[in-house]
């Protein structure tokens, strides 16, 4: 997730390196901030097995989440060899181009600050267990691995072509909130309801919202709520189908949507797969 401006947001950006990325400090963390992470992984990890993924229930075993604030490199020993992402410390959000020009060679950003512990169900800015929980697991997975980098090389394009809206929408309603159809039921792959006590049975099990099936060009025209549980979720039929998907040239793509206005978050049309 990206932020244009790093102005008012919360993070110290005093002691950053060119590339945005600082140490992470793990000495530093109270016994107060490991206890709200482990408070904070065990409700999501009880969630997890009905409404996550595979992919995502079967690595946590391996990560040790659950024993407090996670040291970026211990996780990235077993990341580099899996499928050699590697983690980068940061102090939050970032400038797009910094965001995804480490995508775009393998570096996964992470935010070094944990939340209030009254931000328990909720929080606006990204934290470190937003991002670490709800990101890395699936950072061990070899074609999304691939797609996010694919999406860093192709973020890096889109702002030369003054699309990165349209771009940022593909993250949201992938990499954020996506959900995938499995022999189980739909499940989530998406960091922002995997780490959400809320969100994530919700995806899932709320008749709500809308869960329409994955389509690039529909995606990249259609808005999105950042204060409020989704109102619309797309859904992929296997890792495959979003790589492939996003594998051509979005020159085109962007030229046939400059043109057209945004669909609202609400919206569904009478070309949509509904499931
Ligand atoms: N194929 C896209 C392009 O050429 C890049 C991209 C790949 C974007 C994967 C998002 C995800 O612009
Ligand atoms: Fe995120």
């Amino acid at each position: 997730m990206t932020g244009e401006t790093v102005h008012n947001l919360r993070g110290d950006y005093s002691r950053m390196r060119p590339d945005y990325t600082v140490e992470q400090e793990w000495d530093g963390y109270s016994d107060a901030e490991h206890d709200l992470w482990r408070r904070l992984f065990a409700r999501q990890v009880a969630l997890a097995p009905k409404y996550a993924c595979d992919e995502f229930v079967e690595i946590l075993p391996e990560l040790h989440f659950g024993d407090g604030i996670p040291r970026f490199d211990e996780v990235n020993a077993k990341l580099k060899p899996a499928t050699n992402w590697q983690l980068v410390a940061v102090p939050g959000l970032l400038p797009d181009i910094t965001f995804f020009d480490h995508l775009a060679n393998r570096r996964f950003p992470v935010t070094v600050w944990l939340r209030d512990p009254k931000e328990f169900d909720y929080i606006v800015e990204p934290d470190i267990f937003h991002d670490f929980y709800g990101h890395v697991p699936l950072l061990f997975q070899p074609v999304f691995a691939d797609y996010l980098q694919a999406y860093g090389r192709g973020g890096l394009k889109a702002h030369a072509l003054g699309a990165i809206e349209m771009l940022a929408r593909l993250y949201w309603y992938t990499v954020e909130f996506g959900l995938i159809e499995t022999p189980k039921g739909l499940r989530s792959y998406g960091a922002g309801t995997l780490s959400s006590g809320g969100e994530l049975p919700y995806c899932v099990d709320s008749p709500n919202p809308n869960r329409i099936g994955f389509d690039l060009l529909r995606i990249m025209r259609t808005r999105y709520k950042i204060d409020t549980f989704q109102e619309t979720y797309f859904v992929i039929r296997d890792f495959s189908e979003l790589f492939e998907a996003t594998a051509p040239d979005f020159t085109p793509y962007y030229e046939l949507l400059q043109g057209r206005p945004p669909h609202e978050a609400s919206t569904v049309l009478p070309t949509d797969r509904v499931l």
